[in-house]
């Protein structure tokens, strides 16, 4: 599956920083089962690895890495059973690693300088990161005019109530936040209510192209 294909399967996916192997896969279950089967595992902790191996057992799930920073990260992160690799940003050892091994993509950028490189690359499907705080919709708005190919994952404060409006702009396909999961024990209730209001956000995607 291309990044532009996983990124149309839901309107949100979750980023996951989990601690306990023991929680993947009740949190991926709940999640997939709320509609959300689109999962970014950050690898923020000692386990994530095998969170993702875990996770990816799930019926439904599409389990990818997220915070993969370097070629190390990306070999382990597929070795692990990462179907999809997100980064927080663009650099050229990661992207050119990324693009030889074949996997699907979701680079980090946060201006034009960074969407470029990532276009050197072949690649035309982003994730805007830090989305608010590098300006927010503004900004993803001046980004995308220039450039038309471009589609977009704006993650970094974005919530279930600022989301419709980020999902409104044309140019982006669905968006990333961590919202959806607690920390501390798993409440699998509260995580399927999460993931219930996500998916109906989900809007119709009239002419996402190209
Ligand atoms: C990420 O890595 O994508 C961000 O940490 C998620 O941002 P959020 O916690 O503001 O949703």
């Amino acid at each position: 599956m291309k990044i532009d294909a996983i990124m149309r399967l839901a309107p949100v996916i979750p980023v996951l920083v989990i601690d306990d192997v023991a929680q993947a896969r009740p949190i991926a279950e709940a999640l997939v089962a709320g509609g959300l089967c689109v999962l970014e595992v950050t690898l923020r902790t000692p386990v994530a690895l095998e969170v993702i191996t875990e996770m990816a057992k799930v019926a439904g799930a599409i389990v990818g890495a997220g915070t993969v920073l370097n070629p190390g990260d990306l070999r382990a992160a597929i070795e692990a059973g990462a179907q999809f690799i997100v980064s927080p940003g663009l650099t050229a050892p990661l992207g050119e690693a990324a693009v030889a091994s074949g996997v699907p993509f979701l680079p980090g950028i946060a201006n034009a300088g960074d969407l470029m490189r990532g276009l050197d690359l072949g690649l035309d499907r982003f994730k805007f990161f830090p989305a608010m705080a590098a300006g927010g919709l503004p900004a993803l708005r001046a980004l995308a005019a220039p450039f038309g190919m471009a589609r977009f994952c704006p993650t970094g404060g974005i919530t279930q109530a600022s989301a419709p409006e980020w999902l409104a702009e044309p140019a982006v396909l669905c968006v990333g936040g961590s919202w959806l999961v607690g920390k501390g024990a798993v409440d699998v209730a509260a995580i399927g209510a999460a993931a219930r209001a996500a998916t109906a956000l989900h809007i119709q995607p009239e002419d996402r192209g190209p």
